[in-house]
């Protein structure tokens, strides 16, 4: 949740550390901190609130090694204090940290016993005095210490540490939070970091821990890496970035939000590119091809994910079902893993996440493995840790998604998963040919359909000026949409502080109806040719207890846009696509909304982006 990083070369510390956590602002935002080692001593400049307020405060910026922190509090409020870097009583060691120490508290008070005195509330200066206990206590190297004290903590953690009277090294470890090793040219010069956009115009070669190891980080050597348990050294994986500086700044938008909505035919594109051959009549995914038998042999298929990406798992089920006659349960990860889930060899399991780093989801995996089911991973983050827990996956390709409210990697694990459905189908005979066909042409029309909404931004917009004081709002859908009226709901909520909820929209009347007055927005997906009939006496029901409908609607509908007080055309498309559609305009009335309500559309309150602590 916190993000990291560091530096240690023959450059400014500094510039390095402040744009890389510029550009980890996204996984947590309520402090920010950083340290430098100069003149043979440690500045530490640290402040509650963002990156640019801990640049207005820092006064010394020199230095060639140093340490960056961006906070998303657990164990303390967020004060000037209880921010990061922490240091040791001695002054010596310095630590960020992001994740939690669960036993903290037992340490602490042992510490506390041998004459240790603490200044914050955080789980951290704990760990980093643990670990200056352990190196005198031992007289062992900061790298043994630092091992050591890992034994002796239960919890999660990314950790960076230096020892100011060893300027030459830095140590870093994992356990559940991601860390990221860039390595500059003939080793003279190393960056660490949560991911790897804070370094990514400096180097192309990066080193992804696994969890359990630490490296240690020395100047003008390769990096060491250790198994913090079992003390083996570990083969250095170096992976090439793919990544560029392009892909992870705004690109003349005022927000990544927006940036992120807006790149959607691209990205969509960009995952059914290779996939879908359209010429050939096939659908091609190494993944899945791979392990086709486990698939078909399957009796069900249950989806784990969180948040957004449960959405989508939401809307994999009905497309499984429906295309491929498989049974799909979705699961919250958070619930699956703490219920003892009836999972067996027969099971397969897909998890869904955008960053590939969310515990709950982790920890539904591992537990699923166990089980001996077969595990999916549909990720966004190349490299990411569900992508390595995971049997086999398959990549959505979105590109970086900064803005924490998820839009594209929404869309494109909707088309991940419609793609393995529609295989599915074909293995099981369950689709015939020309549907299948039918079905492939229609997904390559998605992205065109997608840039011809964009272009009602400025609709979406005035709509948005209409509801920006609301307090409650209601998103209602039906069938494939229903998913899409809770990702429209947690859209407006998470960015614009709008009380909202989606709901199936027959289930209106079963409660909601209540609330329903002449100041509540409903937000009604009335698309569906299903269910058409029934989802206008809905909106006949709404209007008549006064409540104000925007109503999304197949272009050339006459008979909602009479009733409905705003109308939003989405270019008509084959049912089981149109999620793809019908996202598009509740992404952009939320983002609107919140920015005309002074919100911060890329930073709510609150939240961060990767959700790596329970
Ligand atoms: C979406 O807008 C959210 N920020 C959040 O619900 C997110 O989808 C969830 O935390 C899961 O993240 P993941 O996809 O990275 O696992």
């Amino acid at each position: 949740m916190c993000g990291i990083t560091g530096y240690i070369g023959s450059k400014n510390a500094y510039d390095i550390i402040i744009n890389g956590l510029q550009r980890l602002e996204y996984r947590g935002y309520d402090s920010a901190g950083l340290v430098l080692y100069d003149n043979n001593d440690i500045n530490v400049t640290k402040t509650k609130g963002k990156v640019s307020d801990l640049i207005a405060k820092t006064t010394n910026t020199t230095g060639q090694l140093g340490l960056g922190h961006t906070r998303w509090a657990t164990h303390g409020e967020p004060n000037d204090v209880n921010s990061h870097p922490h240091t040791s009583n001695s002054g010596n060691l310095v630590i960020v940290h992001n994740g939690i120490i669960e036993n903290y508290d037992t340490i602490k008070k042992e510490l506390q016993n041998r004459g240790y005195t603490f200044h914050s509330d955080t789980d951290t200066e704990v760990l980093i005095n643990l670990i200056e206990e352990v190196q005198q206590q031992n007289g062992v190297k900061l790298g043994k210490a630092v091992q050591i004290a890992l034994n002796q903590v239960i919890g999660a953690y990314a950790i960076a540490v230096f020892d100011k009277r060893k300027p030459d090294e830095i140590i870093v470890a994992r356990l559940g939070s991601p860390i990221a090793i860039g390595i500059g040219k003939d080793f003279e010069e190393y960056f660490v970091a949560s991911d790897a956009s804070p370094f990514i115009e400096y180097t192309k070669n990066a080193i992804y821990l696994d969890d359990e190891e630490m490296a240690i980080i020395r100047v003008g050597r390769k990096v060491k890496i250790r198994n913090i348990h079992d003390d083996t050294l570990v083969d250095a994986n170096v992976q090439k970035l793919k990544m560029n500086l392009e892909q992870i700044e705004k690109g003349g938008y005022e927000h990544f939000m927006l940036k992120e909505i807006h790149e959607q035919p691209h990205a969509i594109f960009d995952t059914y590119r290779g996939r879908l051959l359209r010429n050939e009549g096939i659908i091609k995914m190494t993944g899945v091809e791979d392990n086709m038998k486990k698939f078909l042999n399957a009796d069900r298929i249950t989806i784990v994910a969180c948040g957004t990406s449960w959405h989508a798992g939401l809307v994999a089920e009905y497309v499984f079902e429906e295309f491929a006659r498989v049974p799909v349960e979705v699961e919250y990860a958070s619930e699956f893993r703490y219920r003892n889930p009836i999972i067996s060899e027969k099971d397969v399991v897909i998890a869904i996440s955008q960053s590939g780093e969310t515990a709950d989801t982790l920890a539904a995996i591992k537990l699923a493995k166990e089980k001996g089911a077969f595990v999916f991973g549909v990720c966004n983050v190349v490299g990411s840790s569900i992508a390595r827990e995971t049997h086999a996956g398959a990549y959505t390709h979105a590109g970086p998604e900064i803005g924490v409210a998820s839009t594209k990697a929404f869309t494109t694990q909707i088309t991940v998963l419609s793609l393995i459905a529609l295989r599915l189908a074909r293995a099981k005979g369950t689709m015939s040919s020309s549907v299948f066909r039918m079905y492939l042409q229609e997904l390559q029309l998605i992205p065109k359909k997608v840039e011809k909404l964009l272009e009602i931004d400025n609709h979406v917009k005035d709509i948005a000026k209409e509801y920006l004081l609301s307090t409650n709002c209601l998103y209602l859908g039906r069938g494939y949409n229903f998913p899409v009226a809770l990702e429209g709901a947690l859209k407006l909520k998470e960015i614009s502080y709008i009380h909202a909820e989606g709901y199936p929209a027959a289930e209106m009347k079963h409660g909601p109806i209540a609330l329903i007055d002449d100041r509540m927005p409903v937000i009604v997906i009335a698309t569906g040719k299903r269910h058409y009939e029934k989802v206008v006496s809905n909106i006949q029901e709404i209007k008549s207890r006064k409540g104000k409908i925007i109503a999304l609607i197949t272009e050339g509908d006459t008979t909602v846009r009479e009733i409905a007080d705003h109308v939003i055309e989405i270019p008509d498309c084959e049912e089981p696509f149109s999620p793809l559609l019908t996202t598009i305009p509740l992404q952009l009335l939320s983002y609107y909304i919140a920015v005309m309500r002074n919100c911060n559309v890329d930073q709510p309150r609150n939240l961060a982006k990767s959700v790596t602590v329970e």
